[in-house]
């Protein structure tokens, strides 16, 4: 527990960069605030003007993050001497709202699309002039027609856009395209991380891929690993092997000359701990890449990564009311703290992946009296609920709360999948949405009301 005035920020984890909360500070009065150059956010009173639960997406966040991401792969790319050039896709699963997409293209980033759906995002883009047309779309996921014939109708208007073949039948459907196309890998080999599976059903095998001999317009060689990897070697180990498939597949396709790592960069969700840096990262992948090539003598190919997860999670925190408590067994010692939403519903990973997240209370920061608690989501299910793996978690004692004053808990690192997984168990509304930048708010969604519920189930 806090002893000194002085810890409260250190005691939350908050304003340490490697932990990504370099923007989050707490206010004299113990409010957690956010900060963006000279401009400042007051949770609290954001959360009392706009209503529970809520989401708030902070754009400055995310932009540095891909500013800073570029720029760190090009500066060793220039230290080592490496004749490749650096190419950052946003993978746009990771989350698709507008107020993340923009900010990533404002920064020099281009696309990793999944669906006809996502492709037609960028086409809308591409229609209201949204964007520079040399931007680069990598096209991943099963094709169907209908995403085909858009990829065939945006390259026609100009644009670079990169179907990957994951299977024999997309390699004979596009065998006439007319521009470049990449394949993907389906590695066989094993990293740390939590969706790290025996089988992978994605792209050609090793000993497949090295058999299709002459592919038209082989530009790309793709593969993604795993998603949170949690040691630098899961991205580097990989690389390792990816490049002595180039190596081979040039032999034939000597058009070949990038390598898209995919995503897979993880997030201190934890908060404890050390993890590895994005510039410990990069440094290593630049290397790896420059070493096996010298030694080998073949051309040092492009890189591409699809970060998804690295870029936008720590951009938007989610934050809730506190309803009520309850005691979780007779000796009173730990609460559950009942939220105004809920996991399944709005972070749903707590509930799929068992995901930890970093929690703090969002006003009564400099409490010095703690509970433990558990967090329970409002919906009917005993599944709906967040206990940091079972573990302990401190929050501001309700009956310390002055009359009138509620109990606010923020969740941070929440920009990454949660919105697109999104449900409506027990048809509870989604979380309300703002958007903090330049100074300036504004509401991206508003809080669903009864009648919006409804007609989506038809009503
Ligand atoms: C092909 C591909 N690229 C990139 C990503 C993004 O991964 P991450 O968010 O781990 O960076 C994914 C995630 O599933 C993916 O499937």
């Amino acid at each position: 527990m806090p002893r000194s005035k002085k810890n409260y920020k250190q005691f939350w984890k908050l304003g340490q960069d490697e932990y990504n909360t370099q923007y989050f500070d707490i206010t004299p009065d113990g409010d957690l605030m956010v900060k963006e150059g000279n401009y400042q956010y007051n949770i609290p009173n954001l959360i009392k003007k706009y209503g529970s639960p809520l989401e708030i997406v902070f754009p400055h966040i995310l932009e540095n993050r891909v500013r800073n991401l570029i720029d760190i792969f090009d500066a060793y790319i220039k230290l080592y001497g490496y004749k490749g050039k650096f190419y950052y896709h946003y993978a746009m699963k990771v989350n698709q709202n507008k107020e993340f997409v923009l900010p990533v293209v404002s920064e020099g980033g281009h696309f990793d699309v999944a669906s006809v759906n996502e492709l037609w995002l960028v086409k809308k883009m591409l229609l209201e002039q949204k964007f520079n047309p040399k931007i680069r779309v990598i096209c991943n996921g099963p094709k169907t027609e209908a995403y085909i014939t858009l990829i065939e109708e945006l390259k026609a208007k100009g644009l670079t856009v990169i179907p990957i073949i994951e299977d024999y039948n997309e390699l004979e459907r596009l065998k006439n395209f007319k521009g470049e196309t990449g394949i993907r890998l389906n590695m066989n080999i094993r990293v740390q991380s939590h969706w790290d599976k025996r089988f992978n059903r994605y792209g050609f095998r090793e000993d497949e891929i090295v058999k299709l001999g002459k592919i038209r317009n082989l530009s790309v060689l793709h593969y993604h690993i795993s998603s949170q990897l949690e040691k630098v070697d899961g991205l580097v180990e990989p690389l390792k092997r990816a490049l002595e498939i180039y190596e081979k597949l040039r032999v034939k396709n000597p058009g070949l000359d990038t390598i898209d790592m995919g995503g897979g960069a993880g997030v201190p969700y934890e908060k404890k701990g050390k993890f590895y840096t994005g510039k410990s990262a990069i440094n290593k992948i630049v290397r790896t890449a420059k070493n096996y090539c010298d030694k080998a003598g073949i051309k040092h190919p492009n890189l591409i990564v699809e970060w998804g997860r690295y870029v936008a999670a720590p951009a938007q925190i989610t934050l809730y009311k506190i309803l009520t408590e309850k005691s979780v067994s007779e000796d009173g010692k730990r609460k559950w703290y009942i939220i105004d939403g809920s996991f399944m519903n709005d972070l749903l990973d707590t509930w799929a992946l068992k995901q930890k997240w970093h929690v703090t209370p969002a006003n009564n920061m400099k409490n010095r009296k703690l509970q433990r608690i558990w967090f329970a989501g409002s919906s009917c299910d005993s599944d709906d609920k967040y206990t940091a793996g079972g573990g302990n978690i401190s929050m501001p004692r309700l009956e310390d709360l002055d009359a009138n004053d509620h109990q606010y808990v923020a969740f941070y690192d929440t920009g990454a999948y949660q919105d697109a997984l999104a449900s409506h168990h027990c048809l509870l509304s989604s979380p309300a949405k703002i958007i903090c930048q330049d100074g300036e708010i504004k509401l991206a969604r508003r809080r669903e009301t009864s009648e919006d519920v409804g007609k989506q189930f038809g009503w």
